[in-house]
């Protein structure tokens, strides 16, 4: 490999909010393998992007032009085969507040807003801190997949009047890469029911081998139509503390709808030094991207052989994309509150406990493998030895 992605960096002391478990109530000697950023360095290309422009030194308002559009395009095109267009890009902050501009500029407070739990958790903060009204179509989770439970989904949509769905593809935190079928099925009850989709695909750089993203507003113009892209360059080249999302809006109501919002907020330019790093990320950092995706995937089969061999009792759910497992530990038979306990106290981790992302998330802990395997290691033996020493006491 060229890069590399067993190197430990100590994060301590950086501000990151990963490692700073009591600013969260945490104890101090957790590992942490909650939040979804990377214990790993962005590549190369935009670290050197970043030192020539912290050299260069200056850095006032700050705006991307034609060239970096371009850059987009052309990333866009060659991994996913989706063709943007300029009009359609609204640049945000992150991902995070492009829904809630999403939710208040497309929706009124009172209107219904329907999530697939368990689902990343902001989806339901957006709705519930704009007053609009929370709608769950529970997916359904059968010999350790998931599914979306359609008929569940189109009832509860009829039943509420729902105005928009907020989708995670793939799936944050049950790692489904969703087929082109379910993707159809769901445009499909969308455009028939007049729903707008908010997709939110910040992870469809992370893909597993065997399956294929697909662009939700892509698969048809009149998905695309009704269609927020949220994307993201901060997952793919661990970027989150630089702050630049992209998202894009075909339909020009409901662009202008969006841009209305987003300035009603008082958001104007991007970040400085997001724009220098998102474009070095597109433009150079593809090779870099494929050796993470194999890392990655070491990982993922590391997790899978270390649960099989000597952890039997919790069961990986098995993703097909993102560095986010699920796993379930039902079988350990604790409480959700004597499983959080459990984790924190006996096993020393600091993992995103699975309620968080809705009541379907009890006995399931969500545990992020973007770091190097020696540390991911010592997580699985503390995880181990802690479930040893519960069977004999
Ligand atoms: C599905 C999903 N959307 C959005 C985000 C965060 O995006 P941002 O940092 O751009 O707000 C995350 C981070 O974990 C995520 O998993």
């Amino acid at each position: 490999m060229k890069y590399d992605f067993d190197k430990i960096i100590d994060r301590r002391n950086t501000d990151s909010i990963k490692f700073n478990p009591t600013d969260r109530g945490r104890p101090d000697d957790v590992l942490p393998f909650w939040v979804a950023d990377m214990d790993f360095q962005s590549p190369p290309c935009v670290l050197e992007a970043l030192t020539e422009r912290v050299r260069h030194g200056i850095f006032g308002y700050s705006e991307t032009g034609r060239h970096y559009f371009e850059v987009l395009q052309n990333w866009f095109s060659s991994r996913f085969e989706w063709e943007i267009k300029p009009e359609w890009l609204v640049k945000t902050p992150g991902i995070v507040n492009a829904i809630y501009i999403a939710v208040r500029s497309q929706t009124s407070p009172g209107d219904s807003i329907i999530i697939n739990q368990p689902v990343y958790y902001p989806f339901a903060s957006a709705v519930k801190h704009n007053q609009r009204n929370l709608v769950i179509s529970e997916l359904l989770y059968e010999n350790n997949h998931y599914s979306i439970d359609f008929e569940d989904f189109e009832n509860k949509i009829l039943q509420h009047n729902v105005k928009m769905f907020i989708f995670c593809n793939p799936h944050n935190p049950v790692g489904r890469v969703w087929t082109k079928d379910e993707l159809v099925r769901l445009g499909e009850i969308c455009l028939r029911r007049g729903v707008i989709v908010a997709a939110d695909e910040i992870h469809a750089d992370f893909i597993y081998p065997g399956n294929k993203h697909l662009v939700f507003a892509d698969l048809h113009p009149s998905f695309q139509d009704i269609t927020i892209t949220f994307t993201s360059p901060s997952k793919t080249f661990n970027l989150a503390g630089l702050q630049l999302a992209h998202n894009f809006i075909s339909n020009v109501e409901i662009r202008a709808k969006f841009q209305r919002e987003f300035e009603r907020s008082g958001l104007s330019q991007s970040s400085a030094m997001g724009i220098v790093a998102a474009k070095a990320a597109y433009l150079y950092g593809a090779d870099w991207l494929e050796e993470l995706l194999q890392y990655l995937n070491g990982n993922l089969n590391f997790t899978r052989r270390f649960l099989n061999h000597n952890l039997p009792q919790i069961k990986l759910v098995e993703p097909e994309g993102t560095y986010l497992l699920w796993l379930d530990c039902k079988s350990l038979n604790l409480s959700v509150k004597e499983l959080e306990n459990f984790i924190l106290h006996q096993a020393k981790l600091w993992l995103d406990g699975g309620t968080m992302f809705g009541a379907g998330g009890a006995g399931f802990q969500r545990i992020n493998i973007a770091c190097p395997q020696a540390f991911l290691q010592k997580a699985l033996n503390n995880l181990q030895e802690a479930v040893s020493r519960l069977s004999h006491s």
